[in-house]
């Protein structure tokens, strides 16, 4: 956490307080639109800062911790930016039997980058992901929102090469 970060500010714009009032109305209580929150920032500004997650809690009436600990919580959520594109490659139990390991060091030779790590281009962002309840196309990873499964090297290779 940086002195710079903790002053820096951030204002949900409308078209998100749209969206968020729209899916905090499906339930009981504000706090159940949190995740949602969380994915429209995301989508629209690539990661979520300490800044997004304030600006969230105040426009949610809640505490910034409670929506600091779903954004940490979830894979799904950056809390670091990140390149322009985002692997997972799952490494759990059905996955890992299946080569896992191998296509995460394939990755990570091909793009010269560690898990967390963002390739120096700034395209492509690499982590290993817990199971993502795709185990019957093991070995899979999730590019962007997309799922890919069977994934061998080739099909990694040909991927990368896709993603600009
Ligand atoms: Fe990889 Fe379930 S173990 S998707």
């Amino acid at each position: 956490m940086s002195a710079t970060s903790l002053k820096a500010e951030f204002h949900l714009c409308q078209e998100i307080k749209n969206k968020i009032d729209k899916e905090a109305g499906k339930y009981p209580v504000r706090q159940a639109a949190v995740k949602s929150a969380l994915r429209y920032c995301q989508e629209k500004h690539g990661w979520i800062s300490e800044a997004v997650v304030r600006a969230i809690a105040d426009y949610l009436n809640l505490r910034a911790i409670e929506v600091y600990e779903v954004a940490t919580f979830y894979d799904m959520f950056y809390t670091q930016p990140t390149g322009r594109h985002c692997l997972r490659v799952c490494t759990n139990v059905s996955c890992m039997l299946r080569g896992a390991e191998d296509i995460v060091n394939h990755i990570r030779s091909t793009l010269n980058v560690e898990c967390g790590g963002t390739s120096s281009d700034g395209r492509i962002t690499l982590f290993e992901s817990e199971c993502l309840g795709a185990c019957g196309g093991a070995p899979m990873m999730i590019c962007g929102d997309q799922y890919v499964e069977n994934i061998t090297a080739d099909k990694v290779d040909a991927l990368l090469a896709e993603l600009e």
